[in-house]
């Protein structure tokens, strides 16, 4: 049997539309698994050689994460916007963005969650109810509404949100033709950043507009990764469209957080998956790894974060810990 450690460059590379403008990565593609599945508690997943720059030879520079020494210089109070992203569907991108939302807002750090996702699930996990509203972040983008006029209050003193309703579904069709579209978010975010130490922007699974609009305003890409075995497939697409962000849009953006989601200590290959991200990605990683728990998944149908729906749990504990990592640092 062959090496099962997953082979993140193997997926195509997604071109930018020259077409179209500087940075299109509409055609976010999920590759075909390269690899056989793992055996039963986990054959090792391999010997740390790179991720992202496989195909460009064992010798190849490592892929750019950002800035050199941006991960680990935060003040606690600088107005941090990060864009949790992965293009990989169900890896805990909206729980972490209202989990850690909320347990920064205990903290006390005034937090803004944007729900930049269809479907809505932050919104809805955070309690609010898309039938409603008046405004979301559809119309903010699309329509130039104030980002002001559709913040909502929730069960959290200091949280915030952003909402989104399924209009946002045809926003990445409809921002095509549309002026600065790849800028839209960001500017409407220009305005209230600075009333809000942490702005966490929850995007879809995908690399299209809204996504892209979500590097190009965020100073930080925190990526959460669930602790299985095709975890890291597709990373390395990821970062190269960071990249290309980086390049044209957006110079000071950097891969700072890397948070490991829905661990299973009675799994081998979850201590496995967590090691080889360690060995490519450093201290970017969180030193702190979110369980998988029940009460983590049952708290959204009750519009609750976990630190209010079962704060004594393992899962408001895991997200509590976290925050507190993520707000010093990972010095
Ligand atoms: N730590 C956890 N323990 C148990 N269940 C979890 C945990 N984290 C996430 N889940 C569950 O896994 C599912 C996917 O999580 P989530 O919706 O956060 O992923 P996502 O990356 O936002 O998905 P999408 O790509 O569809 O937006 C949800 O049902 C969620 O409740
Ligand atoms: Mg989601």
């Amino acid at each position: 049997m062959t090496s099962p450690r997953q082979r993140v460059s193997e997926e195509p590379v997604v071109q930018p539309d020259h077409t179209d403008g500087p940075v299109a990565m509409t055609g976010g593609v999920v590759p075909t698994p390269a690899t056989q599945p793992p055996e039963p508690n986990g054959a090792p997943l391999g010997e740390g050689a790179p991720l992202a720059d496989e195909q460009a030879g064992p010798n190849a520079p490592t892929p750019d994460l950002g800035p050199p020494g941006s991960a680990p210089t935060f003040s606690s109070r600088s107005h941090r916007v990060l864009a949790i992203a992965n293009q990989k569907g169900g890896v805990g991108k909206t729980t972490t963005a209202v989990n850690l939302g909320a347990a920064l807002a205990e903290l006390g750090y005034r937090v803004l969650v944007v729900d930049l996702d269809p479907q809505g699930n932050a919104t809805t996990g955070l309690g609010v109810n898309a039938r409603n509203l008046d405004t979301s972040v559809y119309d903010v983008i699309l329509h130039d509404v104030p980002i002001e006029d559709c913040i909502e209050p929730t069960s959290l003193r200091n949280l915030f949100l952003v909402p989104a309703t399924i209009d946002l579904a045809g926003a990445e069709i409809e921002l095509v033709p549309a002026f600065s579209r790849e800028l839209r978010l960001k500017r409407a975010l220009a305005s209230v950043t600075e009333d809000f130490d942490y702005v966490l922007i929850d995007c879809p699974p995908s690399l299209g507009l809204l996504t892209v609009n979500a590097l190009a305003a965020a100073g930080e890409v925190a990526v959460p990764i669930q602790c299985e075995y095709y975890a890291l497939e597709g990373l390395g697409q990821l970062l190269r469209n960071i990249e290309r962000v980086r390049a044209n849009l957006n110079p000071g953006l950097s891969v700072s957080t890397i948070i490991m989601t829905m661990y299973d200590a009675r799994t081998r290959l979850a201590e496995q998956v967590v090691e080889e991200v360690r060995n490519h990605f450093g201290d970017r990683v969180c030193r702190n790894v979110v369980p998988r728990t029940v009460r983590i998944s049952e708290a959204p149908s009750f519009g609750q974060p976990v630190i209010l729906f079962d704060p004594t749990s393992r899962g408001a504990t895991a997200y509590r810990e976290l925050a507190r990592e993520v707000s010093r640092g990972k010095a």
